[in-house]
């Protein structure tokens, strides 16, 4: 049907009920917005934001500040003084005005620390993952991706127009079955520690069948750093991986390093790639210098004390042995990231409620953000809790368990 160009009769006023189409008036073409705030409702799957105060009493089992290293007297004194000296802002895309002494500082120490020859420093760890998949990839690519990665790596498959083959989760041979008989150029892309289980991806059986098939691996090791390998230089480093010229690592400073922002690892020649190509690096203001220094100094601190990483693992199998003996199903952590299912999304959301009455804050995960539909709670284990806050925290979970 031709478009009509003469003025509605509603023109200026409400459309009549006959003109929307529907059974309501249609008041503005946002309408639809609340009709799906009512159906999160009326299945209570509603977010809301929940403002943290600057001092809690409230013990802390649900950030990702896997070192207590956000609040480290070192690490906010350099975000203060890099504020002071380079500015609040990094005044410009990285490519123009937004690449300072301190950015290349921390992409040089980051990639010596981790076992890389080169690193780019992003805005955050979505923008890395982001910028490694689409500048490691064309339309004529293939992408195999685990069923279990992070919501940023699936993106990036989306947005690389490759065709991307989601494969069952940490299987390297259905990897292998997919690779086979691709000539092109293929990248495999997992995380290196599921945020939803804390469990590790088998990194040597993936690189071993990407090898096999000429194919490039793409590890998201946000959960990776600061927490596994030596002295928490990360999942690759662990598995003897790091600087391979065929590993590519991407990390989040927003974690370990209880700053801001993310980074690419991997061969001088694919970071200069980067830098020539990827949109999240070149279209994007540098990270902002207080974000740069505090991961810079937590970087430091973190190869100076490198038992901070194996306390957050020690942490980890203390609250995944105790709750195991309490009869609860706690998922074995291979990081800092310990699970426990819950028998409904009901009694998750009750018993993280629970928790935090009893003045523990808990993760709480549940259909749709789980793709196994299974509820649980998430307990971040980190690396500055005593001995104390350990044991009231597990009491505080044991007590108020649903039952089974
Ligand atoms: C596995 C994984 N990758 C990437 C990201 C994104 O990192 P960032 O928060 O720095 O954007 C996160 C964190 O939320 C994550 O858990």
């Amino acid at each position: 049907m031709p478009h009509d160009p003469s003025p509605a009769s509603g023109v200026g006023g409400t459309p009549t009920r006959a003109e929307s189409g529907g059974d309501a008036p249609r008041r503005t073409p946002f309408d639809w917005i609340d009709e799906q705030a009512q159906a999160r409702r009326r299945s209570g799957l509603v977010r809301t934001l929940r403002p943290r105060p600057a001092e809690s009493t409230l013990l802390d089992l649900a950030s990702n500040d896997y070192l207590g290293l956000s609040r480290h007297p070192e690490v906010t004194a350099a975000a203060a003084a890099a504020a002071r000296r380079w500015g609040a802002g990094a005044t410009g895309s990285r490519l123009v005005t937004g690449s300072t002494e301190l950015h290349a500082e921390l992409e040089s120490e980051l990639a010596a620390f981790c076992g890389f020859e080169a690193a780019l420093v992003l805005s955050s760890g979505y923008a890395a993952n982001l910028a490694a998949v689409t500048a490691l990839t064309d339309r004529g690519s293939l992408i195999v991706s685990d069923a279990g990665n992070h919501a940023s790596l699936i993106d990036g498959c989306r947005l690389s127009r490759a065709g991307t083959a989601v494969v069952p989760h940490a299987d390297p041979d259905a990897v292998a079955k997919c690779l086979d008989g691709f000539g092109g150029r293929a990248l495999v892309v997992t995380d290196s520690v599921f945020s939803v289980d804390g469990d590790a991806a088998p990194l040597p059986d993936l690189a071993a069948a990407c090898r096999a098939h000429g194919a490039a691996l793409l590890v998201d090791d946000a959960h990776g750093l600061g927490v596994l390998g030596d002295g928490g230089r990360g999942a690759l480093h662990a598995a003897g991986l790091a600087g391979a010229p065929d590993m590519v690592a991407t990390v989040t400073l927003s974690k370990s390093l209880g700053s801001q922002g993310g980074a690419v690892l991997g061969p001088s020649q694919v970071i200069d790639h980067l830098v020539n190509t990827a949109r999240t690096f070149i279209f994007d203001t540098g990270l902002a210098p207080a974000a740069v220094g505090g991961a810079l100094a937590s970087l430091r601190l973190l190869a100076r004390e490198p038992e901070r990483a194996v306390r957050a693992r020690t942490v980890a199998a203390t609250l995944h042995r105790e709750l195991s003996a309490a009869g609860l199903s706690a998922v074995r952590p291979d990081a800092a990231v310990v699970s426990v299912r819950a028998p409904s999304p009901e009694a998750a959301v009750r018993w993280a409620a629970d928790c935090r009455s009893a003045g523990l804050v808990v993760g709480c995960f549940r259909p749709p953000s789980v793709p196994d539909g299974i509820s649980r709670l998430r307990l971040t284990a980190r690396a500055d809790l005593t001995a104390r806050q350990v044991d009231g925290a597990l009491r505080t979970l044991i007590a108020t368990a649903p039952p089974v």
